[in-house]
């Protein structure tokens, strides 16, 4: 059945600003996350310490870590793909960290320059440090319903990936479907493979609303008894590596949906639809959420 409590891992100020066209200034991507904080969010995903010539939305990813005002009660967490990358968010105050991989061969490559194998390399590596440091480590597993380069993967790479970073000590497994093809049957087919190899609590989806399948597949992952979700305020982003890719699910919508299932999430719908109002005032677009846009219309 339903979960009581789903937790909301807001990953906006990441997933979403890394993939818009124009760079968002430094002080408004501190004045989205300052006022996210103070929504009842418990997880808010910040920056990227990658490449910057790979990445140049998240070049500013020291000045944002320090910059944020970090509210009692509040994650975080920000993406390392290397030791150079921990090595950076930890100087800059990260407590907390994630790890990227794929199902894909050719994803990864694109994404982060190597094959799946190398990354596990790196990988462990970073997750080995942050142990040492208590730094809880997340996991995330891209093209977890579909890769745009291959097409369709399969559950069992799914399952392999997910439990290699599981095993290596990730706390969490956040499942994405990257380009947001996946279905509630391709998410069942997933989930169904992947919970045999990996407890239910330590698992999240992420997903991507290029085919406007979101929220009925999270709906799915929830009646399979998965209380983590992704989300991005207004909907905001995609990935770069990922062309046409739009999007996570909007974090009102997701609010939205949960509040009509009865189901708690700690979280104010109100004020993250005005924290949303903030940022797509700021970047001068039009939200992705359909619940914010019936609430703004006069
Ligand atoms: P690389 O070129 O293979 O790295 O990039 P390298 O180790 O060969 O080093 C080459 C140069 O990069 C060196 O500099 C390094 O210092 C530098 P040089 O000596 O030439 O001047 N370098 C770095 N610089 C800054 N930060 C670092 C770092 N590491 C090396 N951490 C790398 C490998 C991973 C860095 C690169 O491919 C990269 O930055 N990729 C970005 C990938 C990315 O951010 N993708 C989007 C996030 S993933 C996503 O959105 C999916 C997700 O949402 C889930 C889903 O939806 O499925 C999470
Ligand atoms: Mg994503």
């Amino acid at each position: 059945g339903l979960p009581e409590f789903v937790k909301i891992v807001e990953v906006g100020p990441r997933d979403g600003l890394q993939n818009e066209k124009v760079i968002v200034p430094t002080d408004i991507k501190i004045e989205l996350i300052n006022r996210l904080s103070q929504t009842g969010l418990s997880v808010i995903e910040v920056t990227s310490f990658v490449s910057s010539r790979w990445v140049p939305q998240m070049a500013d990813h020291t000045e944002v870590m320090k910059g944020i005002r970090q509210y009692p009660g509040v994650r975080y967490p920000v993406l390392t793909p290397n030791l150079q990358g921990f090595h950076r968010a930890v100087a800059a105050g990260a407590t907390e960290i994630s790890v990227f991989g794929a199902a894909s061969e050719s994803f990864s490559k694109k994404n982060i320059n190597c094959s799946i194998e190398e990354s596990m390399g790196k990988f462990e590596e970073v997750v080995k440090s942050a142990r040492h440091m208590n730094i809880p480590a997340r996991g995330y597993v891209s093209c977890a319903l579909g890769c745009p380069y291959e097409g369709i993967i399969t559950p069992q790479k799914v399952t392999e990936v997910s439990k290699r970073l599981y095993s290596m000590g990730c706390y969490e497994i956040s499942l994405g479907d990257t380009i947001g093809v996946g279905t509630p049957g391709s998410m069942k087919r997933m989930l169904e493979s992947v919970m045999k190899e990996i407890p239910l609590g330590a698992l999240a989806v992420h997903c991507h609303d290029t085919y406007g399948q979101a929220l009925a597949n999270i709906l799915t992952a929830l009646q399979m008894g998965i209380n983590v979700v992704d989300s991005a305020v207004s909907g905001l982003g995609g990935c770069p590596y990922a062309k046409g890719a739009s999007g996570n699910v909007a974090t009102e919508d997701l609010i939205y949906m949960l509040n009509g299932l009865g189901l708690n999430t700690g979280v104010n719908l109100y004020k993250v639809m005005e924290a949303g109002d903030f940022i797509c005032k700021a970047v001068n677009k039009t939200t992705n959420s359909k619940v914010a846009q019936a609430s703004f219309r006069a």
